[in-house]
């Protein structure tokens, strides 16, 4: 054992803090499930297909992979490490750990933001996916016509009530499942019905793959040409891994401050990486295949999920039925991922302003109307409305993914990397010596001294055409 009494302890004690007792998660299982229910999302089933489609198929894939392996892990188990050690919202939590004087809290502020421009075009998404319940309780949308498919979603997308009530309706339901509580609703909800999307979406893969006509779907997934591979890609593609799991923006700093002391933190943030990419991964397998066989167009970008995967159950038995779950398991997925950036703010307007928790989430979610609605509306009446050549739900998208959250993650190690330091960190994550993990550790601190900050430096200057 290190010295445990000597130093510093690995969490900050709740005097020294001046915090009430947190909710905690229960047990080792509901951390994960909830790391998880945050880090599963419509990132999976609706952005990654998006983007692979856009950007070539495989090499993007394999792009995405890479930076999930080398930035967006370790970006986790830093903020993992941070956020249980000082057990408060994220820019407290950086508060608590910054030396003197020193604004590190910024990253959480930045992801405050980032929140923000997240939340406002995923609730539009999500209300899509409500949307799309609906539609597929009524039999509405289970047609193989790429022409069919295409104006349904273009219906939704471009009617400005129908946007905006359904979005609003994404924000009223998280709001009501956050209202319950941080263990309660989040552990409960997600523990259950992610193994029966996952589930569902295997079933989606296998009849997409056995489509006439699948194989070149599934080419594009492994036959990798980079010759279409710019800066751009590459950022977009490191964007995708902070998206996916959730880092970047503080998220994972409040998860990690519920953790319990002896939660295993590199274990934990690694099998929640696994988990998500597979899931991404059979969400792909599931899509693409589907796309070559009916021939809808790959570009299709945030229609992709809309549209083809209403065909591959028009074109199975029980496809009605299948239809409505998987909408539905979808909606699941998007709010565990939702209530995770919701609880940002709301954490830190209560802690920070001692707000009782009630206000705190009625104020971001009026807020949160408020910036969402021009996202709302750019496939419609704003369509015309661009900033820097895009549309509010793009800027939003691509301010978030492609800026904020890559420059949030990449200060998080910079901070853990050469001022937190290896002393505290090696006494974090292995639990005070109590686990058997140093390699590990060792190896986890050299990347995100190092690795991790340069990648994300150079991905970043060259993607924004810097350099
Ligand atoms: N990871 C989620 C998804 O893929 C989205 C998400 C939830 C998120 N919390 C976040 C993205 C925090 C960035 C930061 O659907």
């Amino acid at each position: 054992m290190e010295q445990a009494t000597k130093g510093r302890p690995i969490v900050a004690s709740e005097a020294a803090t001046g915090l009430k007792r947190r909710d905690a998660f229960a047990t080792g299982l509901g951390v994960l499930a909830a790391t998880l229910g945050s880090a599963v999302g419509l990132g999976n089933i609706w952005k990654f297909p998006a983007m692979t489609g856009q950007n070539g198929g495989a090499a993007f894939i394999i792009i995405y992979l890479l930076s999930t392996i080398l930035v967006g892990l370790p970006v986790m188990i830093s903020e993992h490490m941070i956020g249980r050690y000082a057990r408060k919202d994220a820019i407290n939590s950086l508060r608590v750990v910054a030396p003197k004087g020193q604004p590190w809290w910024l990253i959480g502020a930045a992801g405050g933001v980032a929140a923000f421009l997240i939340m406002a075009f995923y609730s539009e998404v999500v209300g899509w996916v409500f949307a799309y319940i609906a539609k597929s309780v009524s039999g509405s949308i289970l047609s193989t016509d790429p022409a069919t498919n295409g104006a349904v979603f273009t219906d939704l997308v471009s009617s400005p009530t129908q946007s905006l009530l359904w979005q609003w309706l994404a924000l009223v339901w998280v709001g009501a499942i956050l209202i319950m509580g941080v263990a309660k609703g989040i552990e409960r909800a997600t523990k259950r019905l992610l193994p029966l999307l996952f589930v569902l979406l295997i079933i989606v893969a296998v009849r997409s793959l056995t489509l006439d006509g699948a194989g070149d779907g599934v080419s594009f997934l492994l036959k990798p040409d980079f010759s279409k591979v710019t800066g751009a890609v590459v950022l977009a593609a490191m964007g995708l891994a902070f998206f996916k799991l959730s880092v970047g923006m503080g998220t994972m700093i409040t998860y990690g401050s519920y953790f319990r002391e002896d939660q295993d933190i590199p274990m934990t943030a690694t099998r929640v990486m696994l988990a998500d990419l597979t899931v991404s991964l059979l969400a792909g397998l599931a899509i693409f295949p589907a796309v070559f066989a009916f021939g809808f167009d790959v570009q299709s970008g945030p229609s992709l999920l809309f549209i083809t995967i209403p065909a591959v159950f028009a074109s199975m038995p029980g496809g009605e039925i299948f239809v409505v779950i998987f909408f539905v398991l979808t909606a699941v997925a998007a709010t565990g991922a939702m209530i995770s950036i919701v609880e940002v703010p709301v954490a830190f307007l209560s802690e920070q302003f001692r707000m009782p928790r009630k206000y705190a989430l009625a104020l971001t979610l009026v807020l949160l109307a408020l910036a969402g609605a021009p996202a709302a509306l750019s496939q419609g009446e704003l369509a015309d409305v661009k900033i820097a050549g895009k549309t509010f739900f793009d800027l939003y998208d691509y301010a978030s993914s492609n800026i904020l959250l890559p420059v949030g993650g990449m200060f998080m190690c910079i901070f853990v990397g050469w001022v937190w330091g290896f002393e505290r960190t090696k006494r974090a994550l292995t639990n005070n010596g109590t686990l058997n993990n140093s390699a590990a550790v060792n190896l986890f601190f050299i990347i995100c001294k190092y690795v991790t900050p340069l990648l994300v430096l150079v991905v970043l200057l060259d993607g924004l055409n810097i350099i």
